[in-house]
């Protein structure tokens, strides 16, 4: 399992919108919802939109490209949950967020 980076300080988040960071070679989208913390990744995976631009409502970011929407809570995609995107845990440490991937189910 990778190891939590430091991505940020909580100042740096938005409440209500994402912000693309850099986590372990990629871009991973942090989205700060009241006192929750989320991330996905960032890409989208129809055609590579940053998910960090998307509109964020009731736990779901639509992409700002083509309005694909996926829950920022588990990187499902809205319209279609057998698909989605890769998603990360998000730990606050002091005034630090860290993230890290987290670890995928493993299939039966
Ligand atoms: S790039 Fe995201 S929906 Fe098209």
């Amino acid at each position: 399992m990778s190891e939590f980076e430091v991505v940020g300080k909580i100042e740096d988040f938005e409440e209500g919108h994402g912000r693309a960071v850099p986590v372990d070679g990629r871009m991973v989208a942090v989205f700060r919802t009241g006192e929750e913390w989320y991330a996905i990744d960032d890409l989208c995976p129809h055609m590579g939109a940053s998910l960090a631009e998307g509109y964020v409502e009731d736990n779901t970011v639509t992409c700002p490209w083509h309005a694909w929407r996926f829950c920022i809570k588990d990187g499902k995609w809205v319209d279609n949950p057998r698909t989605g995107v890769d998603c990360f845990e998000v730990k606050i440490d002091g005034d630090d967020v860290l993230v890290r991937e987290r670890e995928k189910p493993t299939e039966s």
